[in-house]
């Protein structure tokens, strides 16, 4: 049976020295028809081990449960890696960042306001200890101590950016261990002030996580471990966007350099990412270092391998670099077949609220969404107001558009940190109430959404509010309700939100799309039901990504839910993706 250890300064495969090369895919931010394909274009840049997170929240949707199918097979996902000459490396959390909703954290273990974060708080600590039985169910017997691929497994993560408990930093170990974990465990952190040894514990093999200024970082970390292997954990060549700023991207040659002085100084890399996938539904994160800056959809990352999984710039850059080090395979990915642009119309449509979600009513103060037993997207608040007058809250978490008696009368934006409303009368209001993604790094992770209270009408108290769910699992009622477009109305017509407006369109058979919004303002995008994301036209993404498994040959669907309105009845499928504008 093969072993994979830590030695005094390398890693060591079957005793013998042996250099990661690692590239992060998150198979959950990836189309699980594609998997394969994104592997294999890994180890055809010369690539030998494969890394990703697992998310909890993903896995874990409401308490007790624990999915592990379709998009989140993480069994199959590690055994296609194997399948292809790999290793892999398994970061299980619990927590993740990531850019991903909540870092991972399930949003239904903050009900319990009891319940401690990413720490040896017991009701956490037991939650945390069901997690991580189900998914090492999947690791364990696929380590390489088991003739599987996985070589090493990550506690925690930057947990020296958070905390410093080290009682559940040995919990999180001694639990690994006890359910079977005998690959080398490690921590990364940020190679800055205590971070390294906060995060970190005596047992366990400390990396780093930076993009840049490879011998600095690396001497840092060699000070705090003196001996064994050096790794990059997280090399990042890129970076995510938020809503509202450039997409941020880093010139190829200047990543290239970076990857080759790592190279070059003995380490071990993993590339955050290698491919970066989709945040697809309603899965981003957020950040709030003060302001609060929701994720975009697409989790493109200026990788190696663009979102769509199409070799970069970058990509062959990183080959070449790669290539002065160690062999790598002389087949190279074809670039991405050429694709012709089409225009769609809606064709009729649904007003959200004349199909609203079962409500229940709160006595008392406003409620956040969690009391629905749902975690993610949208929420419908209700209530009548004797008189009109200025409502306001002490926070919007995220969005909130005002309805009195149906008609708008106002938008409340968490980014914008606006929190007051004018209400002209009396009447009955009904707030929809979008959760924008939860916050994945820094102490506001497992806070709660939704109006947050007091709610306060010229000062005095609102209270007793009815809330439901919108569910937008299945568009059916939607879809039979839609009536159409009246005949001989132009297409620049435009589309009257909050709706839900349908398009069918022809397809020879599986192959990826672009969908372009030009003209829409806000909302999400199906294809076939399967939710591809959010769009919003202050950018800076203008395409989202279509997976190819997802269009299928004849007759397709497509339904936008519009939160605002619509400049026109059309969108189109563009030549190719549009991730936005950089700084350049
Ligand atoms: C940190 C985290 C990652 C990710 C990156 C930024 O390194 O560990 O999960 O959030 O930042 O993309």
């Amino acid at each position: 049976m093969d072993t994979f250890t830590i030695g005094d300064q390398d890693f060591l495969l079957n005793d013998r020295p042996f250099r990661i090369l690692s590239g992060a895919i998150h198979y959950f931010r990836v189309h699980p028809d594609l998997w394969a394909d994104r592997i294999r274009k890994a180890r055809l840049m010369g690539l030998n081990t494969i890394e990703t997170y697992v998310p909890w929240n993903e896995h874990s949707p409401v308490p007790g449960s624990f999915v592990a199918e379709g998009g989140l097979d993480l069994g199959r996902f590690l055994d296609l890696v194997a399948d292809s000459g790999m290793h892999a490396i398994v970061r299980p959390g619990p927590y993740i960042c990531a850019e991903w909703d909540s870092g991972g954290l399930p949003a239904w273990l903050f009900s319990d306001p009891t319940v401690g974060v990413r720490s040896s708080e017991p009701g956490y600590l037991a939650a945390v200890s069901a997690y991580m039985e189900a998914v090492l169910a999947l690791v364990v017997p696929r380590q390489i101590s088991r003739g599987g691929p996985v070589i090493m497994f990550q506690i925690e993560n930057e947990y020296g950016a958070y905390g410093s408990d080290k009682a559940y930093l040995q919990h999180l170990v001694d639990l690994s261990k006890r359910l079977g974990v005998d690959v080398p465990l490690f921590t990364c952190d940020q190679p800055f002030g205590t971070m390294i040894e906060d995060g970190s514990l005596p047992e366990l093999h400390k990396t780093g996580t930076f993009g840049s200024r490879a011998d600095e970082r690396l001497a840092f970390l060699r000070e705090r471990q003196p001996t064994g292997p050096l790794m990059c954990a997280e090399f990042w060549n890129g970076w995510f966007d938020n809503w509202g700023t450039h997409h941020h991207t880093t010139d190829a040659a200047v990543s290239a350099a970076e990857l080759d002085a790592l190279l070059t100084a003995g380490a071990s890399v993993n590339i955050y990412m290698f491919h970066g996938g989709t945040n697809f539904g309603f899965s981003n994160g957020a950040n709030d270092k003060g302001i609060y800056e929701p994720t975009i959809t697409s989790y493109d990352y200026d990788a190696p391998l663009s979102e769509d999984g199409q070799p970069t710039a970058k990509y062959f850059a990183f080959r070449d670099v790669i290539a002065k080090h160690f062999p790598v395979p002389s087949e190279v990915p074809a670039a991405r077949p050429s694709l012709t642009s089409s225009v769609v119309s809606v064709s009729g449509s649904t007003p959200l609220l004349s199909i609203p979600p079962a409500t229940q009513l709160v006595p008392g103060p406003v409620p956040p969404v969690e009391i629905t037993g749902h975690y993610r997207g949208f929420y419908l608040y209700e209530v009548m107001l004797q008189g009109g007058g200025v409502l306001s809250f002490s926070e919007v978490r995220d969005r909130a558009q005002f309805f009195l008696d149906g008609v708008p009368v106002g938008v409340l934006s968490r980014e914008a940190g606006e929190r007051a409303v004018v209400i002209p009368h009396g009447g009955r209001l009904q707030v929809l109430l979008e959760d924008q993604g939860r916050v994945n790094y820094g102490q506001r992770i497992g806070e709660a959404k939704g109006l947050i209270g007091p709610a306060l009408l010229n000062g005095v108290e609102v209270v007793d509010w009815e809330i439901g769910a919108v569910d937008l699992k299945s568009l059916d009622a939607f879809r039979d309700a839609a009536l159409p477009f009246p005949d001989g109305h132009p297409a620049h017509a435009g589309v009257a939100g909050p709706s839900l407006s349908f398009a069918t369109f022809e397809a020879d058979g599986p192959g990826d799309r672009f969908l372009r919004l030009d003209g829409w303002t806000k909302g999400n995008a199906f294809i076939n039901g399967f939710n591809i994301g959010r769009y919003w036209s202050r950018g800076p993404q203008r395409t989202l990504y279509v997976p190819g498994p997802l269009i299928r040959e004849g007759a397709n669907e497509l339904a936008i839910l519009e939160l605002h309105g619509s400049a026109t009845r059309e969108v189109s499928f563009a030549v190719g993706p549009d991730v936005g504008p950089d700084e350049k």
